[in-house]
């Protein structure tokens, strides 16, 4: 695998996303590789917990790929919407539960990574925001149906209205994330919290895991399809791709 790092440390599963050039953005690639890494994941019964992280110290996951995006048609936006949405879909629905270790940005759909987790330990220094409509998209990871069950529908639309980027203080007190540390300090914390979910006996953590999410589990596909449907119409006669091109030509 070229841009995922997998590995097991004990009885906890750590994934990295690992692109570090641009920002470990996620392409379709990188997508299929979760993906496998996921199907790996669910056939390994030894694990009791998954770490999920970016690679370097700027950046979780800076969105999805911004490149990639840029030469989609409507047709094509659909599909990468619907693939990645399924994707995150397949990573919270693992019976066994998710911590997310926010180090750096977690724009866009590395938010949207951020919300498929079940909890979300940011260092200091991360910074959240779906900034897409900024780009002429939106949110086409489940951002729009997760993001408001976190932090409230005011909240939600205020962030993705605007694409503001907040800093993790102003994310715990949304509750988009659930503990902030000092970066040097942020993976200790996460590997300490899954040993500690580790020592109970496996099925009672996924019992409560499949109790609490039973909304979830029961929510129709219906706001994930809607999702993807709105995102690709972004795309029709070429409207996303020239914000999106404003980006990626911005150095110039
Ligand atoms: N896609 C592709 N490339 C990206 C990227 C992305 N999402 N984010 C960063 N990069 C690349 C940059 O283009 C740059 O590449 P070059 O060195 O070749 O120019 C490299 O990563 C480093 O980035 P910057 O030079 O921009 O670093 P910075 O420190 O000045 O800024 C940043 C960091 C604020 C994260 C900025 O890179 C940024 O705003 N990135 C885009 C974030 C974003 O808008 N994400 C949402 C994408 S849309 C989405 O995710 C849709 C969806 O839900 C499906």
């Amino acid at each position: 695998m070229e841009n995922i790092r997998y590995e097991k440390q004990g009885a906890v599963g750590v994934l990295t996303i690992c692109r570090p050039k641009v920002l470990n953005a996620l392409n379709k690639a990188t997508l299929e590789e979760l993906d496998s890494v996921l199907e790996e994941i669910e056939n390994t019964p030894e694990l009791s917990c998954v770490l999920l992280t970016g690679d370097g110290e700027k950046a979780f996951v800076a969105g999805a790929d911004i490149a990639e995006m840029m030469e989609l048609d409507e047709a094509g936006a659909y599909e990468f919407s619907a693939y990645g949405s399924g994707v995150f879909r397949r990573l919270e629905s693992l019976d066994i539960p998710v911590i997310a270790l926010v180090n750096g940005y977690a724009l866009g759909g590395g938010c949207e990574l951020v919300l498929s987790c079940d909890i979300v330990l940011a260092s200091s220094n991360a910074v959240f925001a779906l900034p897409e409509t900024t780009l002429g998209v939106i949110c086409g990871f489940g951002g729009t149906q997760r993001l408001a069950k976190r932090v409230g529908e005011g909240n939600a639309k205020r962030l993705i209205f605007t694409g503001d980027r907040i800093g993790a203080d102003e994310a715990l007190r949304i509750q988009l994330c659930d503990a902030v540390y000092a970066p040097e300090s942020l993976w200790e914390a996460g590997m300490a919290l899954a040993k500690r979910i580790g020592k109970n006996p496996k099925y009672a953590v996924i019992n409560a895991k499949k109790a609490i999410d039973t909304d979830k589990n029961t929510l129709e596909k219906e706001g994930f399809q809607a999702e993807s449907r709105f995102f690709s119409q972004c795309f029709r006669a070429g409207k996303a791709n020239g914000h999106l091109r404003v980006f990626l030509e911005r150095k110039k």
